[in-house]
């Protein structure tokens, strides 16, 4: 399968973004919702790609698709930003990765009300709307940090809420977009250079963090190891590794116990 034809299926699933009576419901509460149009596109997706690429697994967020034993595996959040898309609000969009072992080797975000389509191959650079893009080198002090209290587990939301304090006042300011994925791809065209959330799923950073990486960013997992995108974890990201090892600096400092 070839970008193009990536670029082609998730811009077309996008489209069932547009239809206005969509259905809510409530996975888990308030914070935790689902809609129609999130099971519609996932549907589309996975139907697509695995006409154009027989025999791949799936890892997506919507009805229990958890199948890691292939040697490809699509990573698949038809809605990043759910919360915004049910409220009308632009920040949302669609990602597909594709992940070869334990690499991802191809991915797609594409924000369908921004029409900002971000996309990146292993070793071949990352572009939007098919322009090559580029972390900034803004130091630490003139950093925007994109993060978020842990929506889903509130139980960790006072370590967080001492970490993105400490890191606040390093740092020049904070943003919360509402979607973990167009945060990712705004660090990798510079327009933030931070990023913290305790707990993320796979299918919320797999195909953004590829996107990133080829922009020039590094990420890793809150004890500073590398990501792996078939299970949930912390993620810190950053436009270098100075700045990641200082944002990493103040997570430790708040998650390691106290002797
Ligand atoms: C959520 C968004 C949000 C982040 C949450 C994610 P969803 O994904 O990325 O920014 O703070 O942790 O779960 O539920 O909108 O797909
Ligand atoms: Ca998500
Ligand atoms: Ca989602």
């Amino acid at each position: 399968m070839t970008i193009e034809e990536l670029i082609a299926i998730v811009r077309e699933a996008a489209q069932k973004m547009q239809q206005k009576n969509f259905e809510i419901e409530q996975k888990d509460g308030y914070a935790n919702i689902v809609t129609s149009t999130d099971v519609a596109v996932q549907e589309f997706l996975c139907q697509r790609l695995s006409e154009a690429l027989p025999g791949c697994g799936f890892l997506c967020e919507e009805e229990d698709q958890w199948d890691t034993s292939h040697e490809y595996t699509w990573v698949i959040d038809p809605i990043d930003g759910t919360a915004n898309f049910s409220r009308g609000m632009d920040h949302c969009c669609v990602c597909v990765g594709l992940k070869h072992l334990d690499k991802m080797e191809m991915a797609v975000v594409y924000l369908p009300w921004n029409d900002e389509l971000f996309h990146a191959e292993r070793g071949k650079g990352a572009y939007r709307n098919g322009a090559p893009i580029h972390v900034s080198d803004r130091p630490f002090a003139n950093s925007l940090l994109c993060t978020a209290l842990p929506v889903y587990h509130k139980e960790y939301a006072d370590v967080c809420s001492q970490i993105i304090l400490e890191a606040f006042k390093q740092c020049n300011d904070l943003r919360r977009f509402g979607s973990a994925a167009t945060e990712l791809c705004y660090l990798a065209m510079g327009r933030c250079e931070l990023y913290f959330e305790y707990l993320l799923s796979p299918w919320d950073f797999s195909a953004a963090s590829l996107i990133l990486e080829e922009a020039g960013g590094v990420l890793s997992n809150l004890t500073a190891t590398p990501l792996d995108y078939t299970h949930s974890s912390g993620v810190l990201a950053a436009n270098n590794a100075e700045n990641l090892k200082q944002l990493h600096a103040i997570v430790q400092k708040h998650t390691t116990p106290k002797a």
